[in-house]
């Protein structure tokens, strides 16, 4: 079956907050464990019969804030393939990407392999674009990328990026927990939530 578009996710009517994760400064669950689960379960799917069989494959991660999106899909991935780790972070402010800069290599080679890119979100499409741009120069036989998340944006994107496999759009909130992070916080969270102050600087990637 292929994959439904992605699931719209709005902040109108948000979660309550679990009993035990009501951590400072979280306001909210914009999309619940439940849900996120489910939706992991449905990229998985759709990324196994996607890709072809006994052909090199990798799926690579970039860090950090697609850790724990990654082991949660790896672990319905079946099959026989390589998971590495890229680490990118951006030296933008605010909640504008910026340069990037690589703070933690490969270890493999990508050459004449399949190549799946996980990523948490997809903003201003700015890092998926460079990343792939990169990964381009070592001529892998194919590069595709799966997002937990995409932003609305106001306007049109910035840097026109599409990902194969998306799982969720968002409205252009900061978000947080499951992997992501506002200043190394909130990662741990089994959600995605909402922070319940606007005015915050973004994630450390
Ligand atoms: P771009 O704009 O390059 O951004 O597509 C993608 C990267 O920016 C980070 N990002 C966020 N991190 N909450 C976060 O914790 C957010 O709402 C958010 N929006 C963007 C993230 O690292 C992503 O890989």
């Amino acid at each position: 079956m292929p994959l439904s578009p992605p699931i719209e996710v709005t902040d109108s009517c948000l979660e309550t907050i679990p009993d035990g994760w009501h951590l400072p400064g979280l306001k909210g669950v914009l999309i619940g464990e439940n849900l996120l689960q489910e939706r992991v379960s449905q990229l998985a799917e759709a990324i196994r019969q996607t890709v072809p069989p006994r052909q090199p494959l990798v799926v690579l991660a970039l860090l950090s804030g697609a850790y724990m999106f990654t082991a949660d899909l790896v672990r319905r991935l079946q099959g026989d393939y390589e998971i590495d780790f890229l680490g990118v972070s951006s030296y933008g402010s605010g909640t504008q990407s910026g340069d990037l800069r690589w703070t933690h290599p490969m270890q493999t080679e990508l050459r004449d392999k399949h190549v799946i890119v996980i990523d948490d979100i997809l903003d201003t499409g700015q890092t998926l674009n460079k990343v792939t741009s990169k990964l381009q120069t070592e001529r892998p036989a194919s590069i595709r990328s799966c997002v937990l998340l995409e932003k609305r944006l106001p306007t049109q994107r910035p840097c026109p990026f599409d990902a194969e496999w998306i799982g969720f759009r968002i409205p252009p909130l900061f978000v947080v927990g499951y992997g992501l992070d506002f200043g190394l916080r909130f990662r741990q969270l089994p959600f995605i939530g909402i922070l319940d102050c606007e005015d915050h600087e973004r994630g450390t990637d």
